[in-house]
């Protein structure tokens, strides 16, 4: 598929057909992802396939918890999981949530699903003396995630970058025997799409762009 194609219709898939993903085409999205860049080349990602159906099972009583307080706190009309306003909201209003029936069981249970970590004793962490959160890190593990979505899509397939599961780590870890110097990146559930959209909502250059300075003239393309 056209390189400009998959980029704008490489949507999140949450809904996917019975139809198995093959060990074949599995192979052939890891064998093209894996050409994504990390800081200093050090490649320090990891990905578990997770077949058993029971710790496919165990994946969902993880996930509920930050899936409950993200809806929480779009609820409330915050940002939802921001440290720079964090949403003034209790516990009584993430327990008050209900996640839509069968949208956890959906993504645990998809024809096929991922977890990718990356070994931290290998990440350059430029950001690490800033006094703000770090972003740098993700760098060399995201790269890597979106090209096996690009990847999938590319196989007529789909996914969706999950990190909630990330908000219980400990646990996951335990459950999957991650080492300790592995951070979990995402959980990507993959299959093939009940509906492949082709329109995403994305803001315009212009609304992003801007020459010479963050208050620039809106660079035009
Ligand atoms: C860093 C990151 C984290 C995300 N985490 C989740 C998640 O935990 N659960 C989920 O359902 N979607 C997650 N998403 C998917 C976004 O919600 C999705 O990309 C966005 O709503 C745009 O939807 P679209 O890609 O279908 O246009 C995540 C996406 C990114 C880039």
């Amino acid at each position: 598929m056209e390189l400009y194609d998959a980029m704008r219709t490489t949507f999140s898939a949450r809904d996917f057909t019975a139809d198995p993903v093959s060990d074949e085409v599995l192979g052939r999205i890891l064998d093209n992802a894996r050409f994504a860049p990390s800081g200093g080349n050090r490649q320090g990602w990891h990905v578990i396939v997770v077949r058993d159906p029971a710790m496919r099972a165990a994946l969902g009583p993880l996930i509920e918890p930050a899936c409950k307080r993200y809806l929480a706190e779009v609820k409330a009309g915050a940002n939802p999981w921001n440290t720079v306003e964090p949403a003034d909201i209790g516990q009584a209003d993430v327990d008050a949530v209900t996640v839509p029936p069968g949208f956890i069981d959906r993504l645990v249970h998809a024809p096929l699903v991922l977890l990718v970590t990356v070994d931290l004793s290998v990440v350059a962490s430029m950001d690490q003396h800033l006094e703000r959160i770090g972003v740098i890190s993700g760098a060399s593990i995201y790269p890597f995630v979106w090209n096996i979505l690009l990847a999938a899509r590319n196989e007529g397939l789909g996914g969706t970058l999950t990190t909630f599961l990330v908000a219980e780590e400990a646990k996951a870890k335990t459950l999957f025997g991650i080492p300790q110097n592995h951070a979990l990146a995402a959980m990507l559930p993959i299959g093939k799409p009940v509906k492949q959209l082709t329109r995403l909502r994305r803001h315009p250059v212009s609304a992003f762009a801007t020459v010479d300075a963050f208050d620039g003239n809106a660079f035009g393309g």
